[in-house]
């Protein structure tokens, strides 16, 4: 009993070594193979993010050129993938959903699938790159009973995810380049944050040697959780729960007590113990949409109010919990329009270029191991098995 080293939630064990993303929470710094965050987001569009993340480094005019090229002929979806959202409850949420429809591409790519070469992986990598926004806006359609929206690829990425939420057979939704931009920057702030748990359950899963949709399937699925992913939206329900500022002191108490398991959703980080740098990017682009689109939402003044207590409030400050990047992008989403349910995805969306790119970094790393981790065996032992005659 207990040889191993135990380190629950792994809080001071790396899994891997990775070329793809640093973070040095204390600093509050991440950076892209090299490139700061708030660079990217200020200078580059998610498209030239997924590159950087899938290749290295950052591309030429034609090599970009050719890269969204590559996406743009990438966007649709088998039409028997339709057949799968069909068979969901219309009450479904969309992340089951998509869940489940990304594990289904796998049956569509698998029979002559080669792993080991590494075209291949890529040409994986750029099929989810480009076919997610079209499988999650299905979900959203299908969730609310309008038709599926084809993909348009005279549009940027984040425009044509706009288009396929929006537009409806009458009418073709005006994507907004205020919206379009601030789309895209959300997408680029989720992007990629190393080993957190979504990307360590696609390294490990994909260490087996798996399907690699099947692979992100199951970092779609540990994403969905509110400790993780799910927290933008747990999130904006929180703020609606709150309601107005007067009830702020009320849930900050809430969060403060112990015998109560209720957390400010949004605040708190395992890795960052300073300003969450995703946040700060986050929460000047939230001020900018809100102001350049004329709303007032009381929902915004809740969540400064929030902000304001749990930045000066002693036991924030001294567990170092500080709103996170989820605490901004669920204004921005609700002011684009997006339902609260589709949050997550959203999420999902933009992580699938950082799954693929640990997935193919993994694949290539010399001495590459199925992953199994240990466990310390805390149960009986010995005991003697009595036949169920023998219980009379
Ligand atoms: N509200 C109130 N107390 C908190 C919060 C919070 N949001 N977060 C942590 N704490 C307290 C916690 O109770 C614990 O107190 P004590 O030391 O007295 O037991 C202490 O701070 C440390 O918390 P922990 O749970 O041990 O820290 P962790 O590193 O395991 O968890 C976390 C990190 C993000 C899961 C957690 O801060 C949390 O649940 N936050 C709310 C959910 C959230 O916003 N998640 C999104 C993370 S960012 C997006 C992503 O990358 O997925």
């Amino acid at each position: 009993k207990g040889y191993f080293t135990y380190d629950p939630g792994f809080l001071a064990t790396a899994s891997c070594e990775s070329e793809i993303t640093f973070i040095d929470g204390g600093k509050g710094i991440l950076q892209h193979r090299g490139y700061a965050i708030d660079d990217l987001a200020n200078n580059a569009d998610y498209l030239e993010v997924c590159y950087v993340l899938l290749n290295g480094h950052a591309p030429s005019q034609e090599q970009y050129d050719d890269f969204v090229s590559i996406i743009t002929n990438h966007t649709m979806v088998h039409e028997k993938l339709a057949n799968f959202f069909r068979g969901f409850m219309h009450d479904a949420h969309p992340m089951a959903m998509v869940c489940g429809v990304v594990g289904a591409l796998s049956s569509f790519y698998h029979s002559d699938l080669d792993i080991t070469d590494a075209d291949q992986r890529k040409r994986c990598a750029h099929r989810l790159v480009a076919k997610m926004p079209t499988i999650a806006a299905m979900a959203y359609k299908y969730s609310i009973g309008q038709p599926f929206v084809y993909p348009r690829n005279d549009l940027s990425y984040a425009e044509n995810f706009l288009h396929m939420m929006f537009s409806v057979p009458a009418e073709e939704y005006k994507v907004s380049p205020t919206l379009a931009k601030a789309m895209d920057k959300i997408f680029i702030l989720h992007a990629d944050h190393e080993q957190n748990a979504s990307t360590s359950t696609v390294r490990l899963a994909g260490s087996s040697g798996a399907n690699p949709y099947a692979c992100i399937a199951a970092g779609v699925a540990s994403l969905w959780g509110p400790a993780h992913g799910g927290a933008n939206e747990a999130c904006l329900t929180m703020l609606e729960e709150i309601g107005n500022v007067d009830r702020v002191d009320e849930f900050v108490a809430k969060a403060k007590d112990k015998a109560d398991p209720f957390r400010l959703m949004g605040f708190g980080h395992r890795v960052y113990k300073n300003f969450d740098p995703r946040a700060t990017v986050m929460r000047e682009t939230c001020h900018q949409v809100l102001s350049e689109l004329g709303v007032e939402d009381p929902l915004l003044d809740v969540a400064m109010a929030l902000e304001k207590v749990a930045l000066e409030d002693p036991y924030f400050v001294e567990k170092k919990l500080y709103p996170n990047v989820d605490f901004y992008s669920g204004i921005i989403l609700k002011a684009i329009g997006i339902p609260t349910s589709m949050f997550t995805v959203i999420f999902a969306m933009s992580r699938t270029v950082g799954w693929c790119a640990h997935w193919d970094e993994m694949l290539t790393q010399p001495g590459q191991k199925i992953g199994r981790p240990r466990q310390n065996y805390t149960g009986e032992l010995n005991k003697e098995f009595k036949p169920l005659d023998s219980h009379k």
